[in-house]
């Protein structure tokens, strides 16, 4: 069993030269997305020009739908570079997921705002009480009753404006056809009215802004943060652009008013469609299976290959062809040695193992995580979520082999994405004095070596990230700047200088923060 669990995890390796040709060709596809629309990697330009810097004062709310929950909060940004957060979350129901309209999603929405204001902030909701009790609903709110909302919608959408934008197509399962081509914010300010909220959509937000965000204002470093990741239920990232490169909106006639005083934009890259042509991704039989059988194969290849919605389908998918080979003997054994009692390995008939999306991303942490004796809490799992009993230690040892492989390709990957844009940008090693030792990459690929510097504040590459997937996978970090250093531009001194900072639940606040710069934009039109 043991060889044939290698071979199964050796398809998963992804070396330093796929590393490589991958980060090529991402530069490739970040250059062509700034310059044309309908890309495969979108790089949509977000309407944010600046960053903030920690000073920033003010109660916001926002809304988050996307990652995991539905998250309402309110902030209280104290303006010292810390902030209160009030939140509640719920799981999104999964019927309205793939509802038949949007409405009912929509209307979902509005109604937890409402379930929120009554809990948290009374004195806000007493606008609507009053207008509810008027026959005309003639008068508005009181000034210091009206929220301004930032709207976190973390899917593709064609932004044309801060409060609004054009859903291009969604992603992570989501399948509600007649939202395709609308403008999110109109839908979501529509059911809030019906409901008489004195909530204003201010800012339409992606979560990996939001994190760049959040990021910028709690850690506010001399170099600024560069980067805003989520490895979560899905990736995806957006950067700090020069203006003058996102050639696409300059040309545009039809764009909306900006500040153009920074000279910078932040970019939504929507990286988990890189490669959808499969140039540089790495393909394995299950990988392909996966993107069959899913609501929109061919597209978010790359995302379908690194983000937590997906992993625990590979790792189900490459078991559960191992079981179907009857020369291989997983799950099959007696396994008295290991278990107290004379048994063998029973599969229920009901396990989750025989479906679709059956094992969850998180057993893939669990594994990672497990140095028990005989790994016992991966075969406590294997039993207790997965209806499978009476596991051996060797073949619980062959089931962490194979996900452990499925994780470390997935970390490499977002590798890819990450040191392409830190070399996209020309951050590395800017401020390096001259005569400084530089790390070079051999020329026989070998990963780079060598005497490394300090890394001063003005060298810091900094990244905000956020999602299940990057705070609760084991090493996860470390083996993307194991695959960072195997980069030649980037070698052992340019991953020392990248530094990596959790900004958990940053959307919430990202997007308080845009709505605060977007204060004075109008109501959007419907
Ligand atoms: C949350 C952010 O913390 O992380 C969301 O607030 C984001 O905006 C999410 O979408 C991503 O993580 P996950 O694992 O919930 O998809
Ligand atoms: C998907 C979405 C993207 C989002 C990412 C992380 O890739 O398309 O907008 O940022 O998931 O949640």
């Amino acid at each position: 069993l043991a060889e044939q669990a290698k071979r199964v995890a050796a398809e998963f390796e992804f070396p330093a030269e796929g590393v490589r040709a991958a980060v090529k060709e991402f530069i490739r596809e970040l250059d062509e997305g700034l310059q044309k629309d309908g890309t495969e990697m979108s790089q949509i330009p977000t309407y944010v020009t600046a960053v903030p810097n920690g000073t920033e004062k003010g109660l916001y709310m926002a809304v988050d739908l996307g990652g995991t929950n539905f998250r309402v909060c309110s902030i209280q940004l104290h303006g010292n570079t810390t902030f209160s957060l009030t939140q509640s979350k719920v799981a999104i129901p999964r019927e309205l997921m793939v509802a038949k309209t949007s409405k009912e999603l929509f209307s979902f929405l509005a109604k937890q705002i409402e379930g929120f204001l009554k809990a948290h902030h009374s004195d806000h909701y007493a606008g609507t009480l009053r207008r509810r009790a008027t026959i005309s609903n003639v008068g508005g709110f009181k000034q210091e009753e009206i929220f301004n909302l930032g709207f976190t919608f973390s899917f593709p959408v064609h932004q044309i404006g801060i409060n609004k934008g054009l859903l291009m197509r969604w992603t992570k399962g989501f399948d509600i056809q007649d939202a395709v081509g609308k403008d999110v914010c109109a839908l979501l300010q529509t059911e809030i009215d019906e409901l008489h909220l004195p909530v204003r959509v201010a800012a339409l937000v992606n979560d990996t802004v939001g994190t760049l965000m959040a990021r910028s204002y709690t850690s506010p470093g001399k170099t600024g943060t560069l980067l805003g990741a989520i490895f979560g239920t899905g990736t995806n990232g957006a950067y700090v652009e020069k203006l003058s490169k996102v050639s696409k909106l300059l040309n545009n006639k039809d764009a909306g008013d900006f500040d153009k005083s920074t000279g910078e934009m932040i970019v939504n890259t929507e990286w988990g469609s890189f490669d959808n042509s499969l140039r540089t991704l790495p393909n394995t039989s299950y990988d392909a299976a996966l993107d069959k059988d899913s609501v929109n194969p061919g597209i978010q290849m790359f995302e379908k290959r690194v983000s937590g919605m997906f992993l625990g389908e590979i790792l189900r998918l490459a078991l559960v062809g191992l079981l179907k080979d009857p020369s291989v003997t997983l799950f099959r054994d007696d396994n008295s040695a290991t278990n107290d009692v004379h048994s063998t390995t029973q599969i229920a008939e009901s396990s989750p193992i025989w479906k679709q999306w059956g094992i969850d991303t998180s057993f893939l942490s669990i594994c990672a995580g497990d140095s028990s004796a005989g790994l016992r809490i991966t075969r406590q799992t294997l039993d207790k979520d997965y209806g499978i009993n009476a596991v051996s230690a060797e073949d619980a040892e062959a089931v962490k082999l194979i996900a452990n492989a499925v994780g470390k390709r997935a970390a490499r990957l977002a590798a890819v994405a990450i040191g392409a844009i830190v070399i996209e940008t020309g951050r590395l090693g800017t401020s390096k004095p001259s005569g400084t030792k530089t790390t070079e990459a051999k020329e026989n690929l070998e990963p780079a070596r060598g005497t490394v510097d300090e890394v001063t504040e003005d060298d810091v590459i900094d990244i905000g990230v956020d999602g299940s997937l990057v705070e609760f996978y084991p090493e996860f970090e470390s083996y993307i700047r194991e695959a960072l250093r195997e980069v030649p531009e980037i070698g052992v001194q340019g991953e020392k200088s990248v530094r990596i900072g959790i900004a958990k639940d940053g959307s919430g606040v990202g997007a308080a923060l845009i709505a605060l710069v977007a204060g004075s934009v109008e109501k959007p039109e419907k």
